[in-house]
């Protein structure tokens, strides 16, 4: 297999920035700091600064959102910073953007920018000769439905192949979402019963306990769907539902998982449960009579040999009780209660549990034998904690993520056809007449999902960060 080159310079648009302040800045100290990063670093925007300015809002950056300033990285990344300062719709920006990259041929174009300056950053690298050689790395949203991220992917197209498009969703930046894609595969126990015949049903909850926190305008344009579940979710259950991929190859495993989100049934109204924190209204930036959903939770099918009549519920919402992220996969009771006749307590059923974020940890929950108590015999529900990691020791997503872009590695990022799978699973739901039903911040939501998953018991509620 041909090595793919290594891009010689790294530039991110969108340079002065919230993400790159929140998120890039500590992730380049962090890539310099392990050593996988020493090749320019160019910040391009329109704020009228120069590079000392830029310098200084790195600073900032590492000290209100990275683990500090690490003198040695840190020095090391000012030599390797440079900055362009122009509109992103003038070619003269792209000419000496043209000028910085002097003889690297193949640099990296990281879009830390709204989608709706893609197009424009995209043709202005293509005219400049920006693009030559190049790879390119999107932020997520792509696209606010299936037509527009279609119409996003062949704007992209004119200029980039493939091959060297990087759609990022941060989820697959994460060391925990990966493990579910490790932990299947580099086990052999779990196969025999990750199927139909075992499973009950896989519960998702993404739940934080903060609100839109000033991203007001940001969210009226998505809600939970666009902003989580058409993204991050999906990719979660694509992972828990992908067969073994036929070679270990980027493109074999993204193959599995586009398999998964195209047997996904499209998701009707009665799959969805929608609510809005009260209070929603008063933030800056929503509407007064916003309809956005600030919650949802859902139900969905995956119409293969493996999972026929296994549910998959996922919620996630803001303002709930706690933030955390996590897969609760529900085995079956055994088939026989040979020890209901003898008064014998049953604990829950088995289950897996992978806990997302923000601490990590995979666990399994089986049921012992704890003796006889007052009132008979018990048996208890207990955890085997196969690997577990506190908050904050996780290594951050985007420095994963633009460290395999840079060296040409597609796994952790979206293909245009999954783009487009899991756009046709959300399509039916985005834009439904009926209003959100309202909840108070603090509570898990609007009692009807609740409803949703009556079926099947109730939701497991993770718990909060210990
Ligand atoms: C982002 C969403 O993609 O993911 C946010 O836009 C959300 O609304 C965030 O809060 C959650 O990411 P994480 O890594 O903190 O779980």
């Amino acid at each position: 297999m041909l090595m793919a080159k290594k891009s010689d310079a790294l530039v991110f648009f969108g340079a002065t920035g919230d993400l790159a302040y929140k998120k890039i800045f500590p992730a380049l100290q962090e890539m310099i700091r392990r050593g996988i990063l020493d090749v320019p670093v160019i910040g391009v925007a329109k704020a009228g600064w120069g590079i000392d300015q830029l310098r200084e809002r790195a600073r900032k950056s590492l000290e209100e959102h990275g683990d500090g300033v690490d003198r040695d990285a840190f020095d090391r990344l000012m030599s390797l910073l440079r900055y362009v300062d122009g509109d992103y719709r003038d070619d003269a920006t792209f000419a000496e953007l043209r000028k910085e990259l002097g003889s690297t041929k193949n640099p990296a174009h990281y879009l830390a920018i709204p989608p709706s300056m893609f197009p424009s950053v995209v043709q202005g690298l293509g005219k400049s000769g920006c693009s030559k050689g190049a790879r390119v790395i999107l932020e997520k949203p792509f696209g606010r439905d299936l037509a527009s991220a279609r119409s996003l992917n062949t704007v992209l197209h004119e200029v980039f192949d493939e091959a060297s498009i990087f759609r990022i969703d941060h989820y697959l930046g994460k060391l925990s979402v990966l493990n579910i894609l490790y932990f299947r595969f580099a086990n052999t126990f779990l196969e025999p019963f990750w199927n139909r015949n075992y499973i009950r049903n896989v519960e998702i909850t993404m739940a934080e306990s903060f609100g839109i926190a000033g991203r007001g305008r940001f969210y009226e344009e998505a809600g939970a769907i666009r902003d989580v579940i058409q993204n991050h979710m999906l990719q979660v259950v694509g992972l828990l539902a992908m067969e073994p991929p036929i070679g270990g190859d980027d493109d074999a495993m993204r193959d599995e998982i586009v398999k998964v989100l195209k047997s996904v049934r499209p998701l009707s109204k009665e799959d969805l449960v929608r609510g809005q924190f009260s209070g929603y209204h008063n933030e800056e930036g929503v509407a007064a009579d916003s309809q956005v959903e600030t919650f949802a939770a859902i139900r969905l099918f995956i119409d293969t040999w493996r999972w026929e009549g296994v549910t998959f519920y996922i919620r996630a919402g803001k303002c709930l009780p706690v933030t955390a992220t996590e897969v609760v996969v529900e085995l079956r009771e055994p088939p026989q209660k040979v020890f209901s006749g003898r008064t014998f307590e049953y604990g829950k059923g088995n289950y897996v549990r992978f806990r997302l974020g923000p601490d990590v940890a995979i666990a399994i929950g089986a049921n012992v034998f704890r003796g006889r108590g007052i009132q008979g015999p018990q048996g208890e529900t207990v955890e085997l904690v196969i690997s577990r990691l506190p908050v904050g020791e996780e290594m951050g997503p985007y420095g994963n993520l633009l460290s395999e872009a840079m060296a040409g590695n597609g796994l952790l990022f979206n293909r245009e056809d999954g783009v487009d799978a899991a756009w046709r699973i959300v399509e039916p739901i985005l834009n439904l007449p009926e209003p959100p039903h309202e909840y108070e911040p603090g509570t898990w939501g609007p009692t009807e999902a609740n409803d949703l998953i009556a079926p099947h018991g109730g939701w497991e509620d993770p718990k909060g960060a210990a």
